[in-house]
């Protein structure tokens, strides 16, 4: 090889390896909808409002376009959050559906239209319950507060798709109750978007613990979860009826007159609300 020729060679190398230090490419987050200017040859932190997410060069997607010769980083806003989950489509409302071991929500891809996030002060993790329940749970734990007793929700909403993780990993640890604890997906009050788990600081808020019953916010909630339209779904010793165990912890929003009639009538909620739905569509179609 000529001399001439070998010196062009190792200038267009030079040149070549030198330019992957300078090219910076448009690096869009798929999570966080920033947009950054980067350069591949170095990790760079990625602002996030005032959080700094660092991207290392493999996190930067490969068929991304040149756009610049300069690093420098553009403005990026906070993500936007959506608090709870909503609706794709229109739904009838299964608010009052009785719904229970027999009887699933006619549609599994249900989402109440109104979900709301609770105050974090009173949840032990993010919890979104439709208004009405939210409104009345507030108003509930702050009277108990008033009494002297914490009381946290720990479970609110959960979709058809969280339910299925719930069951299907009670059942992976063994736990041999799991279809008189658990409801199946589309089965669940939790759906319905009122149902709530309860929990206190005597059981230093853990969550539906059978060791909930019959602490101090246990007999509170006993004593007055009614007047704010509450009631417990699975009573004691009603197995037979609600086709679950006890749950101490689980309370179903019902507005309060209906609850005021349930506790005089001693029915469970999936008795009075089946009686009702009934009496309803019998009355809508005469
Ligand atoms: N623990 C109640 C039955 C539920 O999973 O909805
Ligand atoms: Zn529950």
């Amino acid at each position: 090889m000529k001399i001439k020729n070998l010196f062009l060679i190792i200038i267009c190398s030079v040149l070549g390896f030198s330019s992957g230090f300078f090219i910076t490419k448009k690096y869009v987050s798929p999570a966080q909808n920033t947009i950054s200017y980067i350069s591949p040859s170095e990790e760079v932190a990625l602002a996030i409002g005032s959080e700094q997410v660092q991207a290392t060069p493999q996190e930067i997607p490969k068929d991304e376009t040149i756009v610049s010769t300069q690093t420098k980083t553009v403005e990026v806003k906070k993500p936007v959050k959506q608090d709870c989950l909503q609706p794709k489509k229109e739904y009838e409302d299964y608010t009052y559906l009785d719904v229970g071991q027999k009887v699933a929500i006619p549609d599994k891809t249900y989402v109440p239209s109104d979900l709301t996030l609770i105050d974090k002060t009173i949840t032990t993790v993010p919890i979104c319950l439709k208004k009405d329940a939210a409104d009345a749970i507030t108003s509930l734990i702050s009277a108990a507060n008033k009494d002297g007793y914490k009381i946290k929700i720990s479970s609110g909403f959960r979709s058809y798709e969280t339910q299925k993780i719930i069951l299907a990993n009670s059942i992976k640890n063994g736990n041999k109750n799991a279809s008189i604890a658990i409801a199946k997906p589309g089965y669940s009050e939790h759906q319905l978007g009122v149902a709530v788990d309860l929990t206190g600081l005597s059981v230093k808020n853990a969550s539906a613990t059978i060791k909930f019953q019959d602490t101090d916010e246990d007999t509170w909630l006993e004593e007055h979860a009614y007047e704010y339209g509450f009631i417990q779904s699975y009573p004691e010793d009603k197995l037979a009826t609600t086709g679950y165990m006890y749950e101490a912890w689980h309370y179903r929003f019902v507005g309060i007159d209906n609850a005021k009639e349930i506790i005089k009538n001693n029915q469970t909620i999936n008795e009075f609300l089946k009686l009702k739905n009934e009496s309803l569509n019998k009355n809508s179609t005469q």
